[in-house]
This record gives C-alpha cells, structure tokens and sequence, in this order.
C-alpha cells in the first residue's frame, strides 16, 4: 500500500478552501492508501499565535479530520509537536537547504510583504514541512495548489539528501485536485481564500452556522453581468461560487450554467448556501459530539505513538547516514 502524507495548520478555524481543496480528499484516500493526517502546530507558530486560542484551535482541527470522516482504525491522526522526530529532521533539512530557494518561495514572499518584523520560522518552515513528509516515506500528498512550490522543493531536498547520504528517502508527489485547488476569498476573489485573513467575511469556516454562512454568500463580491457563467478570468467572483457549488452538489459546472440561465445572482447565491448549509450541517453534528470527549485525546495519543514509531526509526536512518551522535553500542 502507498503511502499519504498531509498536514494542515491549526493557525484558524478550517475553511472551505481547506476543506475542498485538502481535507475532502483525504476521506476519499484513506480506503487505499496508508494515511497519516497531522495537526502541524509547529508551522502555526511562525506567525504569532494566542496562547489559549492556538490550543483550542488544534483540538478543534482535531475534531474537525474526524467529523469530515477520517477514520482514526483507517488512518493515523496526530498532532506535529508530539512527535519530536518533525523538528529534529525539519533542523537536519535546513542545514541541507540552501536560504536562496527559501527566499523564492511564494508563501514567505506573501506572509513576509509589508512586515517589519518576520519570523525566521517562516523562512524555515518548508524544510519542516519536507521532514513531515519524508519522515513517513510518503509517495503522495494530497494539497492544493498553494502547497505545490513547497512539495517541489520537499523533492528537491529529499533528492540532495539521498545524493549526498545515500538512498533513504521516497521521492514524493503532490496530488492536486482538478476543481477547487484554489477556493477563493469571498471579499477579494482574485486572492486565495485563508483562515487567517482579518476580514471573517472572506471566508467561510466549517464551523460557521446557516445565518452567517447566507450573509456571507450573499454579500460574496461578484460582478455586475448579471450572467451566470464560469471565466475566471473576467468573472473571477461567479467563477469561485461557481466552483463551490460544482464540487458540493456533484454537479459540473456546465450544469449548473445551463440550469442558471436566465436566472439572477441573488437566487444562485440562496441555493448555494443551502448546498453550503447542507454539507455543513452533518460535520457540525459530528464535530460537537467530539469535541470534549476523551474519545477525541484516546485517538490523538495513540496516533501520536503509531507516527512516533515510524518517524523516530527514520530519523534515526538520517543522523547515521550523516554521521551524527555516536555509533551505538551492541
Ligand atoms: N483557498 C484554498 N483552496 C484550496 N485549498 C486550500 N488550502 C489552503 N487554502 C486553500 C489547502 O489546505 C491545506 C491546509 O493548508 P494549511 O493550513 O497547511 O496552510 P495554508 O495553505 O497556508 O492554508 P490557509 O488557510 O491559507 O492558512 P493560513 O491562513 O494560516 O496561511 C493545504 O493542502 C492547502 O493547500
């Protein structure tokens, strides 16, 4: 059985875009593949975090992988920092990286403009990200289409690596759906849609409830056409709503054009937020019965002791092909 790899970071409350473009697939892909699916709080902290709101988080994102339908006897799900392996490979990973191909990447160009002040864990956070892959000898993981530069580079340290130590890791592949890889912000449509972004309004969260998911919607920024049709380019608004509608209604977009001819933006959004609605609903049910239940901590600890095993033999196999600590004694 291959072997998938993905995390998602408790920096928010999971969003659509999250949930379309990541979290919907990894239910579809846990039946086939061996799976490990991490809270990866370490990445969380290279912006600043609340305390109390950065734990609560994780529990929530926690709740959430189960109540989408990942199931904890199908697939290992586990929290980044109780698994000390990530950050002693992730800091094996920086010393192989170079700060060039750091500073190209695209999310630390975006998270970095306009501070004063940046981290040097935001800079860092993709040789963290490789290790979390690389730990589990991932073939595939499953992101959308903002991660791709990150994978691209997990695969070109994973090559340097097994080029200068010997052959030790799998060279992984991103996996990016074909529909709603890019879910976009409802208030600004040409920037990718974030659970981080100040503005509530620019996204929609998985635990949102039926009013505020209709206000949203409907107050989604669109064009002034009145034409219901999917061109991104010139439509990007109707094209995003578009999209979402497509992918949680099974329905293709050129369906859901000829079913709207002729017909308004205001009953296009009302039956879009019912399809959100509806699809929310059953999660939240789900999500509520977990939340404090020791069910939630019994499936997180012993997810934490399944990764811990593979990733501490792994990294192992790293510190002995550098050469790291001692050759141990029989
Ligand atoms: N808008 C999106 N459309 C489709 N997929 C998306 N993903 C994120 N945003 C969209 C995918 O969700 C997974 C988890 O992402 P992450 O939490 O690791 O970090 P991110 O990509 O930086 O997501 P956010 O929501 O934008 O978080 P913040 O605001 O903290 O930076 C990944 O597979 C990602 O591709």
């Amino acid at each position: 059985m291959k072997t998938i790899f993905s995390g998602i970071q408790p920096s928010g409350v999971i969003t659509l875009g999250n949930y379309i473009g990541a979290m919907k697939q990894f239910v579809e892909l846990q039946h086939d593949y061996n799976c490990y699916f991490c809270i990866v709080d370490q990445h969380a902290i290279t912006v600043p975090q609340d305390r109390l709101q950065l734990r609560k988080n994780i529990r929530s994102l926690a709740a959430l992988y189960l109540a989408v339908g990942i199931d904890p006897n199908k697939s290992t799900l586990f929290i980044q920092s109780e698994v000390p392996a990530h950050a002693q490979a992730g800091w094996i990973l920086q010393c192989i990286a170079y700060i060039g191909e750091l500073e190209r990447m695209t999310q630390f160009k975006d998270k970095s403009a306009g501070k004063e002040a940046v981290s040097a864990g935001l800079l860092t956070y993709p040789p963290l990200m490789a290790a979390d892959i690389l730990l589990y000898s991932t073939d595939i993981v499953p992101v959308g289409e903002d991660q791709k530069q990150h994978i691209e580079l997990t695969r070109d340290l994973a090559e340097r690596f097994n080029k200068r130590y010997g052959e030790i890791f799998t060279i992984p592949e991103a996996r990016i759906p074909k529909i709603g890889a890019r879910i976009m912000s409802l208030t600004d449509p040409t920037k990718k849609m974030s659970k981080s972004d100040p503005n509530p309004k620019s996204f929609i969260t998985l635990l949102d409830d039926a009013k505020t998911i209709e206000k949203k919607i409907k107050s989604a920024v669109t064009d002034s056409d009145g034409i219901i049709k999917y061109d991104k380019e010139n439509k990007p608004g109707i094209s995003n709503l578009l999209a979402i509608y497509s992918i949680l209604s099974n329905q293709s977009i050129e369906q859901l054009e000829q079913q709207y001819a002729g017909k308004g933006y205001g009953e296009f959004k009302a039956d879009l937020a019912e399809v959100v609605i509806s699809t929310l609903t059953p999660i939240q049910e789900k999500y509520y019965e977990l939340i404090e239940s020791e069910k939630l901590d019994d499936i997180l600890d012993e997810g934490a002791e399944k990764a811990n095993k593979v990733a501490s033999k792994m990294l192992k196999k790293m510190e002995n092909a550098i050469g790291l600590g001692r050759k141990r004694r029989r």
